[in-house]
């Protein structure tokens, strides 16, 4: 059931709902690879009725970057999602999200403002919040799914589900990648040849500094381990950190668990992210 309007969206969640069914969101922006399958296979465990929402949404995009030529392959995505057997596609267009006169925001804070992500793309988790939060209040959903990749989104959607008691549990779901442990990702399609062979560095090098961490090497030593390794793929660095895996605070040592390591680097003009749990 492919739904484009609002009217239509209510009708399905309040049919739904009469029947007693739980609903599970799994919100995306199409394009979508085996790890979406994995969150859609994850939605369907947790709750009896699944959603997926496909919406590129503009307001996470700076005019610098990709919402023009950002991957959408719909009829691809619709074969994907009929084989997966979904219960609703919510597929609104952009005046549906943000009718003329648009104009509230919401803005996280606490892990939002962690200095990662938000620190290179200052526009994006505003954007992330108020798209999602207009969709859990469209779908009503009781459980909301998001892969571990975007990790700092995890953590802002959930706190903004506890903090605007949303009344929808997010859960997040491991990150799925490739053979050579590159993390999937609709913007892996940018890469060349030559930079799709260099991309598992990244992951190679947050295995690097993670076993030295689990060794108690220091965290300045092991990451400086993890950073030539990318450097030396040919990446330009914007961050590779240790945080507290929750709170996503930083972290000095051991002491702080759990840990998470993130990483964001740009090889050519496509940025990737990655992490993983030291
Ligand atoms: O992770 C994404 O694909 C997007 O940021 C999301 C959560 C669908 C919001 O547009």
């Amino acid at each position: 059931m492919i739904l484009r309007t609002l009217p239509l969206l209510r009708r399905a969640v309040d049919n739904f709902r009469a029947r007693k069914a739980t609903i599970a969101l799994v919100p995306t922006m199409g394009a979508l690879h085996d790890g979406h399958l994995s969150l859609v296979r994850l939605a369907k465990r947790r709750a009896e009725r699944v959603i997926v929402s496909i919406f590129v949404n503009p307001t996470q995009f700076a005019p610098t970057e990709d919402f023009g030529s950002y991957p959408r392959t719909w009829k691809a995505d619709l074969a994907k999602l009929a084989a997966e057997k979904v219960d609703a596609i919510w597929h609104p267009d952009v005046k549906t999200m943000y009718p003329d006169g648009f104009a509230t925001r919401i803005v996280p804070e606490g892990a939002a403002t962690a200095g990662l992500e938000d620190r290179f793309r200052p526009h994006f988790f505003g954007g992330v919040a108020t798209v999602v939060g207009k969709l859990f209040t469209q779908c009503r959903p009781d459980v909301a799914v998001f892969g571990e990749k975007d990790f700092q989104q995890l953590r802002v959607v959930a706190q903004m589900a506890r903090d605007l008691d949303l009344g929808v549990r997010v859960i997040g779901s491991k990150t799925v990648r490739e053979r050579d442990g590159l993390a999937m990702s609709s913007r892996n399609v940018y890469l060349s040849v030559e930079q799709r062979r260099a991309a598992p560095e990244l992951f190679r090098a947050m295995k690097q500094s993670a076993a030295r961490m689990r060794a108690g090497d220091g965290f300045t030593a092991a990451l400086a381990a993890g950073t030539a390794i990318i450097r030396q793929a040919g990446f330009a660095l914007d961050y590779l950190e240790v945080r507290h895996a929750e709170t996503l605070a930083p972290a000095a040592s051991v002491e702080d668990a759990p840990l998470r390591i993130l990483v964001a680097a740009r090889l050519g003009t496509t940025r990737l992210i990655d992490n993983m749990a030291v």
